[in-house]
């Protein structure tokens, strides 16, 4: 048997129709390129039918991507599957994808149909697709709650009528793996002309099974797995994709199988279509997540700096991250703290580094992590408080629908007082250049949250922002009711930490030469 997995994506379909996850037509164009650029076999790109900006969509996708197969959605009724292959006709790779369910549930409530009626719909729905398309697919929706000996009926007769690809999804995520790898292996050995066709899993995570029940359905032969970027879809969202696929690579020699996959930019992807949807993805999700490759536990930072494989069974450079990330915080061991020192320029005695563990320990009691500013006052000054070299005294703003956004600033130095304005692209650009201009630093914001405490019009927000100095990060926060001064404050924070960060570094060199003069 083939030991090519095909990757079916199915974002910009089962994914796109979920709540939360609509794009428009120029998000859908930037990721089915990037789906390229992941090297997947198939992109269903959408469901023709269903409305005209999904069809132009579906339309568009398939005249610019070439190297993978586009695949467009159809009920077992005509106009769906002549409006699909409107759609997808002149792409390089087209593939009608038509389903209908069949199991006796969605028969007798949905459909209201008889088992025969359904079986001569699908017959000739696949047989009117392949007049039309060169590969067609064919999905028994409900698949896993159909009745076996019917099921097997169905997939024999669309074969008959020309379907290369037989789909069996796990609609409701109902199934468990041994039950869905097993319809499969039934389909198999009952179905006579099942050599013509490849099957396809399709799965659902109701249950948190959908990956497992792929997994499942390769270990019995299945050939094309439909999955979805972070696995969103419908409900609890598809089975993912970068899960499969790292799964599929990290146990190849157990499961046997590959995929083309190039998995390096399955990060790339995932964070593509993170911010086209606004969906964010949980921290603590496989392989994409923020702490999928961050450790904390002084046990684990110890392991993985004595050799990564200990805690790491795949490398981030892998899926597209850089690096292993140690986060410092309460379970965090000596051995990380030297080694962070060590990469921020400070070499530590023992004595040293056993004065600063303690400061690091009753901070972290407090802190949910430590950052590197923190770490640095602690060296220098023993506590976490970093002095503040600017304050903000005053902050106005001009902005509205037709005006440049202009920030004007008051700042003081100690006896001094600065005032500029400056324009941004937004209020709060606006006022980080404006402070930009008196301080003569400028910070590249590397990241940007606002949580609402309370819901309301006059919530606070809480403002969190990473700038980078120099090529060190530092972190500033604020709380305001008013956003833009919130950001203000949280930027001229990290610009403090910055100053004070430099401002140690350049004592600790004169220190040195002093040091040196002396010998
Ligand atoms: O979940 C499902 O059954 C589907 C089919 C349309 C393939 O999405
Ligand atoms: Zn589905």
């Amino acid at each position: 048997m083939e030991n090519r997995v095909f990757v079916f994506d199915t974002t910009l379909r089962d994914g796109e129709q979920s709540p939360g996850c609509s794009m428009n037509m120029e998000e859908k164009l930037r990721l089915a390129r990037q789906l390229e650029s992941l090297r997947v076999d198939v992109i269903e790109a959408g469901f023709p039918i269903s409305s005209v900006g999904d069809f132009e969509a579906v339309q568009a996708i398939a005249r610019q991507v070439r190297s993978c197969t586009i695949a467009g959605l159809a009920r077992c009724v005509k106009a769906d599957i002549d409006r699909a292959w409107e759609a997808i006709r002149e792409t390089a790779k087209p593939r009608i994808h038509v389903f209908l369910a069949t199991s006796d549930l969605h028969l007798k409530y949905k459909l209201k149909k008889t088992r025969e009626q359904v079986l001569e719909e699908a017959v000739s729905a696949v047989r009117h697709a392949k007049s039309l398309a060169p590969e067609v697919e064919f999905s028994c929706e409900d698949a896993s709650r159909t009745d076996i000996e019917y099921l097997c009926k169905v997939v024999e007769a669309a074969i008959e009528a020309g379907a290369a690809i037989i789909n069996l999804p796990d609609t409701v995520g109902y199934a468990v793996p041994d039950e869905y790898g097993a319809m499969f292996k039934e389909v198999r050995r009952r179905v006579p002309n099942i050599g013509k066709a490849m099957l396809s899993s399709h799965c659902h995570n109701d249950l948190g099974l959908a990956v497992a029940n792929s997994i499942a359905a390769i270990q019995n032969g299945v050939r094309q797995i439909e999955c979805t970027v972070n696995g969103i879809g419908e409900r609890a969202g598809n089975a993912s994709l970068e899960e499969i696929v790292m799964a599929i690579k990290t146990r190849h020699e157990l499961l046997g199988v590959t995929t083309n996959v190039n998995n390096e930019e399955l990060i790339k992807t995932s964070r593509l279509l993170s911010s086209l949807t606004g969906m964010v993805v949980q921290r603590n999700k496989a392989i994409v997540g923020a702490n999928a490759f961050a450790h904390e536990a002084g046990i684990h930072q110890d392991g993985i700096l004595k050799s990564p494989i200990t805690y790491e069974i795949m490398t981030p450079q892998s899926v597209g991250i850089k690096h292993t990330q140690l986060i410092l915080g309460k379970h965090s061991g000596r051995h990380a703290l030297k080694q962070r020192y060590a990469e921020l320029g400070y070499q530590l005695s023992d004595a040293e580094l056993q004065s600063a563990y303690q400061l690091f320990c009753a901070i972290a009691d407090k802190k949910k992590e430590i950052f590197d500013d923190d770490l640095e006052a602690i060296l220098e000054t023993g506590t976490q408080t970093t002095e503040e070299e600017y304050q903000l005294v005053n902050l106005q703003i001009t902005s509205g629908t037709n005006l440049r956004p202009t920030a004007t600033v008051e700042l003081r130095r100690n006896t001094e007082t600065f005032v500029d304005s400056a324009t941004g692209d937004g209020p709060v650009d606006a006022s980080c250049r404006a402070i930009e201009r008196m301080t003569g630093l400028n910070g590249k914001l590397t990241e940007y949250s606002i949580k609402a405490v309370h819901s309301g019009h006059d919530a606070i927000g809480e403002v969190f922002m990473r700038v980078e100095f120099d090529g060190l990060l530092y972190n500033g926060r604020a709380a305001n009711t008013d956003v833009v001064a919130g950001s203000a404050q949280a930027y001229l924070e990290a610009l403090n930490r910055a100053v004070a960060s430099k401002k140690r570094k350049d004592l600790q060199k004169a220190e040195t030469v002093v040091d040196r003069s002396a010998v």
